[in-house]
């Protein structure tokens, strides 16, 4: 009896995924449950920031083995200084401590790490930690981890408008010849070049909406939601996603 179900469950949770199969290039992650990771367990929600730290580490060291081209991760919205002044105090020291513990992990990985997002608006002490983060790791060439930091989509594509009218308040440039690399240019994933637009956007949590990110960049991509919280998400979960991708057949319009 036991054997059984054994199997049977097995064959049920087999994952889809296959290493020499597509891997989508630019993943998008939508880190969220933290909180209510914390609070099922009877602790502080900020627990649940720093378990979600660990899952970076593993998600980045696995998607980067993967060949994934870029990995990015919304870490703090332009809406989450709603959120009561410890909490957020915490969130910006979050990445003072994952670079001094990390930084050498990602020099091995040959992980660059770069950032989108309203960064003049962080605390000095964020904003130092991720400069020195990007500066250490500038020489890399392999998986560009992104960081969502205070970013915003609707904001960033204001700004992005308010940047092409000034050129063509200017004279630098034509109305008609606006188009989607114009407006690509001066989003905040311009750095991407060719990895600009998202392939695989995924939420933990078992919320199922895009709240305010990569709106233009998301355009085609696939989505994913899966209710595990953000702390239990592992690499077996990862593999799950990507083995969904996998089966999917995208058509951008076509056939
Ligand atoms: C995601 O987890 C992390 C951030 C938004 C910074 P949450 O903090 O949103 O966790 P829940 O959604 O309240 O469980
Ligand atoms: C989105 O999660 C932002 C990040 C993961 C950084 P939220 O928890 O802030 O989103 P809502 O409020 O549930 O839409
Ligand atoms: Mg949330």
């Amino acid at each position: 009896m036991k054997s059984f179900f054994g199997k049977r469950k097995k064959k049920q949770t087999e994952s889809l995924f296959k290493e020499n199969e597509e891997i989508p290039q630019h993943i998008a992650i939508i880190m969220d449950g933290n909180g209510r990771w914390a609070q099922k367990k009877i602790m502080p929600r900020i627990a649940g920031h720093r378990e979600g730290m660990n899952t970076v580490k593993k998600i980045t060291k696995r998607a980067s083995q993967l060949g994934v081209k870029v990995l990015t991760l919304y870490a703090f919205s332009t809406e989450n200084w709603k959120r009561p002044d410890p909490e957020v105090n915490f969130l910006m020291q979050l990445p003072v401590d994952f670079f001094d513990a990390f930084v050498p992990d990602l020099i091995k990985e040959n992980v660059k790490v770069q950032v989108i997002g309203f960064t003049d608006q962080l605390p000095v002490h964020t904003r130092k930690a991720v400069n020195q983060a990007i500066e250490d790791t500038k020489n890399n060439t392999g998986m560009i981890l992104n960081f969502a930091l205070n970013y915003g989509s609707r904001s960033e594509m204001l700004e992005a408008t308010k940047r092409i009218a000034a050129q063509v308040q200017n004279g630098q440039l034509e109305i008609e010849e606006i188009d989607d690399s114009t407006f690509e240019s001066q989003l905040m994933t311009a750095e991407l070049g060719d990895y600009q637009n998202v392939d695989y956007m995924i939420r933990t949590s078992g919320e199922e909406r895009i709240s305010n990110f990569l709106l233009w960049q998301n355009a085609y991509s696939e989505f994913y939601f899966t209710k595990t919280l953000w702390p239990d998400f592992d690499e077996t979960a990862l593999e799950e996603a990507i083995g969904i991708y996998q089966k999917r057949h995208r058509r951008f319009g076509g056939l």
